[in-house]
């Protein structure tokens, strides 16, 4: 039965930080559910942060979303609200809702900024609609905002199944270690603040259907993810290193062989690569990876994370660089 009227629901506030993928997920077997066609590994980033502030109230004729302040325009819009509605269905109401979301770090350039705002966003709806879900159901909901928002629901080192089910009931993330199991360096390079020209859900698409690549990615996925998640385990990072660099180049090679090609990469990008390699050959443990965007994530010891900060600030055409490290995962802060 759904609960209609004049009803005001609390105001709940809650946080997500962004994830790096180190084996990625690209390609969805189902489109409307963004159900993966593998499966997938990332670490929880702490410091890159996003906030979400949800209230359901009987007495709003609309959803209102603001973004950073502002109000969110046409597809943007869209896409909260339809979430919003998940929520709604789920929890049986139909009050709209008030939403302001604002995350400290650059949104849609590849830096997961959609995976820390669904995490956020389900965390904070789910509750504010007087919901109380597990984090394997939180994971389910977030997914169904953007798929990588099944990993921020945890911290650490979480791993997202692909699952089996038409349904995508057996789809969602768990984790495969906490942030205190092996306390890496990672360090975010900006190369490019603007907003990407094609977002994942279309390169996605695209790299499926137009490049013959995509076969091969899909067979060679599940040895990098076991690799990975092994290196994890033995905390390993020369292993964890060399599988997601191989694991990030071969998706970016998928797309850039797809017709039209999709070429995320700034000549920047490709300088911070360079001066990895160069810093690898120095003697120094280190490795990147790239979502779809043009910044670099790098991972390296904890001690050496200062000193690579500053080296890779040099590089030219880097304009900022972020620290962070593993991280914890959603969390309430707030609840009226
Ligand atoms: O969650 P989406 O639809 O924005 O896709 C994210 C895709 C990558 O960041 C490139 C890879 C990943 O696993 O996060």
């Amino acid at each position: 039965m759904v609960r209609h009227g004049q009803f005001e629901m609390n105001e709940v506030v809650a946080t997500a930080n962004a994830n790096v993928a180190l084996a990625k997920y690209w390609g969805k077997r189902d489109q409307a559910l963004n159900l993966p066609y593998t499966g997938s590994l990332s670490i929880t980033l702490a410091g890159l942060t996003t906030t979400a502030r949800v209230s359901f109230s009987g007495r709003l004729s609309a959803d209102q979303i603001t973004l950073n302040g502002q109000e969110a325009v046409a597809i943007e819009a869209q896409r909260f609200r339809a979430f919003l509605s998940l929520v709604r269905r789920t929890a049986q109401i139909d009050a709209k809702a008030e939403v302001a979301i604002s995350g400290n770090f650059p949104v849609a350039a590849g830096l997961a900024s959609s995976a820390s705002t669904f995490a956020a966003l389900a965390l904070a709806a789910s509750h504010a609609a007087g919901l109380s879900l597990s984090t394997r159901e939180l994971s389910l909901l977030a997914r169904r905002g953007s798929g990588s928002a099944a990993r921020s629901i945890d911290g650490g080192y979480v791993e997202w199944l692909a699952g089996e089910a038409a349904d995508g009931s057996d789809s969602f993330a768990v984790q495969v270690a906490p942030a205190d199991h092996w306390p890496l360096g990672v360090v975010v390079a900006i190369t490019d603040e603007s907003r990407k020209r094609l977002g994942s859900r279309e390169a996605m698409a695209r790299a499926a259907k137009h490049s013959p690549f995509f076969p091969a990615w899909l067979q060679s996925h599940d040895a990098d993810l076991d690799e990975i998640r092994q290196g994890i385990r033995d905390r390993d990072l020369t292993r964890v290193g060399q599988a997601a660099e191989h694991n990030c180049l071969k998706m970016h090679a998928v797309c850039m062989a797809a017709r039209p090609s999709i070429l995320y990469w700034t000549p920047a990008t490709v300088a911070v690569i360079q001066r990895v390699i160069e810093l690898r050959h120095a003697g120094i443990d280190v490795y990147f990876t790239i979502d779809a965007g043009p910044q670099l994530k790098l991972l390296c010891l904890p001690q050496q994370r200062g000193a690579l900060a500053e080296e890779i600030g040099r590089v030219p055409g880097v304009r900022k660089v972020l620290l962070s490290a593993p991280g914890c995962g959603a969390q309430v802060v707030e609840a009226a």
